[in-house]
């Protein structure tokens, strides 16, 4: 066994050593042994290599949509079946001030936004970012999820993996980096662990050697299929504040399943991308190199590059090539080369193939394949904000907003595992106001086709009964051919008060209760803020009063709802 100074000797060596280097170590570390040490000796190397050399970790995770806190709770599981106690913990839930004492730390990541944090692990990437302090006991780990259609994919476990051991922390195993398809690369990475930890303090010639840089990605890469729209109709009607696009894609050959989704990339407006060429007397025909493509200026503005928007990072890289002092903030493009001319069409070219790819935009299928075969339905809400006062629309949602029947649209799908309809006898509760309705179209029309026995309760709820009953006559048959069990509909602006779905699922508690005791499960989706924490809210309190228990207990209800797979999400 070797004692900590000489264990952080090792890991120095190895952490400064060349992968030739090791190679070479671990054949000479092999031959000493061999001819050193004695028999018994070696015997004894590979009983104590099989047990535990440490016998605590600390697995935190950061997630927007459960799958690093699944895996996290999976990897918990595991370490105990290898006799390693593991404490599991949000990294919102996280005692930052922990951080200091942790010696044996793993860290489940996912990137979201255009690589960033989720939003529950913001403190703490900000934590370690912003503070000065060193970790010299840590040893850490990080399995970062992401998806290879992102350009920046992984980043925040890339960005927590090095800054960990920029304050002192050990890698025990290197960074992995996982794709959509995470879990043979997430369970690779564990097992590592495991053997690493395992072994660590006994047998440290067998430590897989941290790397400094990480492992590359195995690249999936998605099937891109092009579609024809074969039609593009608004679900509202007139006087609506709303716009809702039904749109229907023929898509022969494609496979998916009901709960999957669809990714489009937009494209730029035609008009802003004119303006930005007008602006920098940009040549919008030149040939340009952009992720080994070669396109000419005006087609990477308009089809490749994001230009809206920009991260702080690319305002800052735009200061730094053009010599103008500009504030911190997300900006436009438009707006910085209109307010910080480039000196030159050149600098604007190198200024441009630095930008990010347009990230593709998820829109959960609203279709399924028994019902509406050789066909992909999607329903898209326009997407309106405010910037300085001025009323904007989202990139995409305008972009597929002005889709005409016949065009050629480019898409990918993109499985949720998670999101699946349950045995064809199960019971199911659907949540799903607004778009959330796409999924449960999804669900009814496939059990409809399947002739599925299990029984279906679907609360909508959208502003106004008149203009926005999203597929109503769809619904209403749906209830009439008894397809649709029960459904509650929470119509918020037809009265005084406010009305929301949760408020529906509070009137009808028991009820809803028995369906869950029967085995049913329950699915939400929509918006992911507020109503997916409201109707979460109201679910608990529903669970507490009908099933007599405490707070505490009926969060453990639903989490273990949630690990059974009856309590899934789709939210956005
Ligand atoms: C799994 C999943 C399923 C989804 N399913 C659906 C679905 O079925 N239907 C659906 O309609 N949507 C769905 N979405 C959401 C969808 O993917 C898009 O996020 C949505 O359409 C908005 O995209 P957009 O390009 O129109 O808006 P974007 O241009 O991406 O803008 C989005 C937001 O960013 C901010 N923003 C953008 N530009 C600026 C700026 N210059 N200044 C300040 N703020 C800015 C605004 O708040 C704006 O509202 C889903 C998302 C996920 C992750
Ligand atoms: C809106 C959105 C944005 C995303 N942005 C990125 C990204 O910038 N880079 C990346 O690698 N993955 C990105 N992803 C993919 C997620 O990281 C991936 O789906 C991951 O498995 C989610 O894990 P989680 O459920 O623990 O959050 C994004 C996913 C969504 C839905």
């Amino acid at each position: 066994m070797l004692g900590d100074s000489k264990f952080k000797m090792l890991l120095d060596l190895i952490n400064n050593s060349t992968k030739e280097e090791l190679i070479w170590m671990n054949g000479y570390l092999n031959g000493v042994v061999q001819t050193q040490v004695a028999a018994p000796v070696v015997a004894k190397v590979d009983a104590v290599a099989a047990a535990p050399a440490v016998n605590k970790i600390t697995i935190v995770y950061g997630t927007e949509t459960g799958n690093s806190k699944r895996l996290a709770t999976d990897f918990a599981a595991k370490a105990k079946q290898n006799k390693i106690s593991a404490k599991v913990v949000g990294m919102d839930q996280y005692r930052l001030t922990d951080l200091p004492k942790e010696e044996y730390l793993l860290a489940v990541i996912s990137t979201h936004g255009d690589g960033e944090p989720p939003a529950a692990a913001k403190k703490f990437y900000d934590h370690i970012h912003n503070n000065g302090f060193r970790f010299d006991k840590l040893k850490y780990s990080v399995l970062a999820l992401g998806d290879t259609s992102y350009p920046l994919f992984c980043k925040t476990g890339e960005e927590i993996d090095e800054q960990l051991n920029k304050l002192g922390g050990q890698r025990i195993t290197p960074l992995q980096k996982c794709d959509v398809e995470y879990d043979e690369d997430a369970n690779g990475w564990f097992n590592s662990v495991l053997k690493n930890l395992t072994v660590a303090k006994e047998a440290p010639a067998v430590v897989t050697a941290p790397a400094t840089t990480p492992l590359p990605a195995k690249k999936t890469g998605k099937q891109i299929y092009t579609g024809t729209v074969l039609n593009s109709i608004n679900l509202n009607d007139r006087g609506s504040n709303k716009t809702t696009w039904h749109i229907e894609i023929a898509a022969d050959g494609v496979e998916y399943k009901c709960g999957d989704s669809i990714g489009i990339v937009p494209e730029n407006d035609s008009q802003v991308v004119t303006d930005i060429i007008a602006a920098t007397n940009a040549d919008g025909n030149k040939s340009v190199e952009f992720k080994k493509e070669k396109v000419t200026v005006y087609e990477l503005l308009k089809r490749k590059i994001n230009i809206i928007h920009l991260t702080e990072r690319l305002v800052q890289q735009y200061a730094t090539i053009t010599g103008h002092e500009i504030p911190a903030g997300r900006k436009d493009l438009l707006d910085l080369v209109k307010k910080y001319p480039v000196k030159s069409a050149t600098q604007f070219e190198e200024i441009l193939v630095n930008l990010n790819a347009i990230s593709p935009r998820l829109y959960t299928i609203a279709s399924s394949p028994a019902a509406h075969e050789g066909e992909i339905h999607i329903v898209v809400a326009k997407d309106i904000y405010s910037v300085d006062g001025k009323r904007r629309i989202g990139l995409c949602s305008d972009y597929l907003g002005q889709i005409k029947e016949g065009r050629k649209q480019p898409f990918f799908v993109q499985q949720n595992k998670r999101f699946k309809l349950p045995a064809e006898d199960k019971d199911i509760i659907m949540v799903g106001p607004g778009t959330g309705i796409a999924a449960f179209r999804s669900f009814l029309a496939e059990r409809d086709a399947t002739g599925a026995s299990g029984r279906n309760w679907l609360f909508f709820g959208e502003q106004k009964f008149t203009t926005d009953f999203l597929y109503q006559t769809e619904l209403q048959n749906w209830f009439e051919t008894g397809v649709l069990t029960r459904a509650n509909f929470a119509f918020s602006r037809d009265q005084e008060e406010k009305v929301y779905v949760q408020h529906k699922m509070l009137e009808n508690a028991a009820e809803l209760y028995q369906w869950l005791a029967g085995g049913g499960s329950f699915f939400i989706c929509g918006k992911k803020d507020p109503m997916s924490h409201d109707v979460e809210k109201a679910l608990l309190t529903i669970i507490q009063e009908q099933g007599n228990k405490t707070a505490e207990e009926a969060k453990e209800y639903l989490e273990h709802l949630e690990e059974q797979g009856r309590y899934e999400k789709d939210v956005y």
